[in-house]
């Protein structure tokens, strides 16, 4: 196997607050190769976008990556000067937010921003970089691009400007993207068409992909592999058929009983008892332990580290040898 383009090792993330140090990543670790879409899930603070958001160099102060390494390409980018990181997130990583006027400037014909985009970071002459934005515009599904090109992000509908997003994120050729809720805001018909566009582009073009998302759905719809977060940490990660199948953490399984499909729309996301900790309050042991159907004596104690099961990684002391026989 080639090596991956993005490798997160041991990140924690701390912000500081007036009560204190509360960490909000920690010991998170995952790998993404060329072409491949890693989705991450989890309830609302699990910390999906603030991994995100440490991968591109976004934490702002008082919040810091306190520990871990990030390499992209092999090359260390967690504690790069905040120039270099700049080009580093211009260039070799796109973005795409649940928000495309996050990343298009309204007062900007769209085509400009690409075209921009493309001459800032290729020799391109300024018709070559025309001619680029027109075909990445029709490779992402823009009805007549050397038309809309000339068009400004309010005149196009929210799913056609998610899809100039995805130009945008696609026009520096970067090899990694970062998605968080790009289809959150988009009707339920648009977001599917969304996600199959990022995963095919995502495999035309060998760029990772990491879909940050919190419905199970997209993850088993779009990705390859998926990250289960919980509390700052990973329950369990696996190729996605493995942890949609078969889920192995007592969180991981309750998140999988609560795929949406159209035919129940009606019960959609059954709830899993409790509430995600706040930083403040993350109980000692396992941080599932309060809401696990499954706890015992040793969970509220001991922090379970992940382990490989099969093609899983779990941090769940059922799963581990010195624990309670595995369920
Ligand atoms: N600037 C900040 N200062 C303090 N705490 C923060 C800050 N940003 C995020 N957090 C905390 O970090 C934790 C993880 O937040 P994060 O935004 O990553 O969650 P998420 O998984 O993306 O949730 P959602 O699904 O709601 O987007 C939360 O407890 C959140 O309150
Ligand atoms: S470690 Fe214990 S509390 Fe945590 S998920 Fe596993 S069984 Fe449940
Ligand atoms: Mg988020």
């Amino acid at each position: 196997m080639t090596d991956p383009v993005l490798s997160v090792r041991d990140l924690r993330v701390e912000f500081v607050t007036r009560r204190g140090v509360l960490t909000a990543i920690d010991g998170v670790s995952f790998d993404i190769a060329r072409g491949e879409v890693l989705g991450v899930v989890g309830e609302s603070g699990a910390g999906k976008s603030v991994t995100g958001a440490a991968v591109i160099g976004l934490i702002d102060p008082p919040g810091r990556i306190a520990g871990g390494e990030i390499r992209l390409g092999g090359e260390r980018i967690d504690a790069l000067p905040p120039e270099r990181m700049r080009r580093v997130r211009g260039k070799r990583i796109g973005m795409i937010f649940q928000d495309p006027l996050t990343s298009l400037n309204p007062l900007y014909r769209v085509g400009r921003q690409i075209e921009e985009t493309i001459r800032t970071h290729t020799d391109l002459s300024a018709r070559a970089a025309r001619q680029r934005a027109i075909d990445l515009l029709a490779e992402v599904g823009i009805p007549a691009p050397e038309r809309r090109i000339d068009g400004f992000p309010h005149e196009f509908s929210g799913g056609m400007r998610q899809r100039v997003v995805i130009a945008l994120a696609l026009a520096a050729e970067p090899e990694l993207i970062i998605a968080d809720e790009p289809t959150t805001a988009l009707d339920v018909s648009v977001q599917a068409q969304i996600i199959a566009l990022l995963k095919r582009l995502g495999r035309d073009h060998g760029t990772a992909v990491m879909l940050i998302t919190h419905d199970m759905g997209v993850i088993a719809e779009a990705a390859d592999r998926v990250a289960v977060m919980y509390a700052g940490r990973i329950a369990e990660i696996g190729p996605v058929r493995a942890v949609v199948g078969e889920p192995l953490h007592p969180y991981a399984q309750g998140l999988m009983g609560a795929i949406p499909t159209l035919a129940h729309d009606a019960d959609r996301l059954a709830q899993i008892p409790g509430a995600m900790p706040r930083l403040s309050a993350i109980p000692p042991g396992c941080a599932f332990n309060p809401r696990c159907p499954k706890v015992f004596a040793r969970c509220r104690v001991d922090r379970p580290e992940p382990l490989a099961v099969g093609s899983h990684r779990v941090a769940c002391h059922l799963y581990d040898a010195s624990g309670k026989a595995a369920a």
